[in-house]
């Protein structure tokens, strides 16, 4: 049976969004994993811009919700071979919408469809949008930074999940500056009762990579922040992970080359990549 998993915090910005596209990407792209990721913050989808799959989709989960299309119709095909059901951009295909019924239409869908994993994208709080992203899944990966308020919005998210049946697995802890103000691993325990998965480094290749709208595991694969959600994939998929070498001479041609090579090599034709969303008039 497909497993469904919801990525969650009642906070938002905490990397929910980044989380789900880089650990779709590693998942589908690194492990070879058939995934399918979907948009459930229908009041802000971003997760088809993180991906770079910005366009007039004309099939959309909204479309689905509204019964006018089915989630096969809705799916689209990342390069990494990642499967994608964006979220319609339009305000006013927000009217009425709502995820009742999500789980079970997830279920008819990808059962049987050779899908080992849904990865649900969450609106923040405990709105009813939220508890209905929860409630279609079977197991909630919490997004966090290493800070009181985002740590005591996972208890709430918590709270939430006791009319679900949904299981909380543990905590993705994004952000991550090693700084000494920041609460330790067996604080965060302490609070929530929940094991830290993965923890992610604050690093500025996330903030570029998402102008370029290119997860940063592909755009940057051996950035601090690449190999963490890689690390995070694996440890999802129940998959070994061999962190890529940093041979002497590697480091040294990196160098070389300077910090922001690969990138800056291609920077106009990604920056072009960006005109079709700047480009698109919303209605
Ligand atoms: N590890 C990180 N390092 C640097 N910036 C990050 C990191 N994770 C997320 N961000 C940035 O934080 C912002 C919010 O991330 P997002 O995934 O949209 O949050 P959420 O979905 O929880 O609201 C984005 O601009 C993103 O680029
Ligand atoms: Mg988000």
């Amino acid at each position: 049976m497909v497993k469904i998993i919801s990525v969650a915090s009642a906070k938002g910005g905490v990397g929910k969004t980044v989380t789900v596209a880089n650990l779709g990407v590693a998942l589908a792209g690194v492990f070879k994993k058939n995934v399918v990721v979907i948009d459930c913050n229908l009041s802000n989808p971003h997760l088809g811009l993180y991906l770079g799959m910005f366009s007039t989709w004309p099939v959309t989960l909204n479309s689905v919700l509204n019964n006018e299309a089915d989630l096969e119709k809705a799916m689209h095909k990342h390069a990494t071979g990642l499967r994608v059901i964006p979220a319609s951009f339009e305000v006013r295909d927000l009217q009425g919408m709502t995820l009742q019924r999500l789980r079970s239409r997830i279920r008819s869908t990808f059962n049987g469809y050779d899908t080992d994993m849904v990865i649900l994208d969450s609106s923040p709080g405990i709105t009813k949008e939220a508890f209905l992203t929860v409630r279609a899944a079977d197991e909630i990966l919490f997004v966090a930074t290493p800070h009181i308020p985002a740590i005591v919005d996972i208890t709430k998210c918590c709270h939430m999940l006791k009319r679900t049946d949904a299981n909380p697995v543990g905590i993705a802890m994004n952000r991550v500056r090693n700084q000494k103000y920041e609460l330790r691993d067996e604080e965060v325990y302490k609070f929530t009762k929940l094991p830290i998965l993965a923890k992610i480094p604050e690093d500025e290749h996330v903030l570029r990579s998402t102008n370029f709208k290119i997860p940063v595991v592909s755009m940057m694969p051996r950035a601090g922040a690449s190999r963490a959600f890689v690390r995070l994939a694996a440890v999802i998929s129940g998959e070994e992970y061999q962190p890529p070498g940093e041979g002497i001479l590697a480091r040294l041609f990196g160098r070389f080359r300077g910090r922001h090579a690969e990138e800056d090599a291609g920077f106009e034709s990604l920056a072009k990549s960006r005109h079709d969303f700047i480009a698109h008039p919303l209605r």
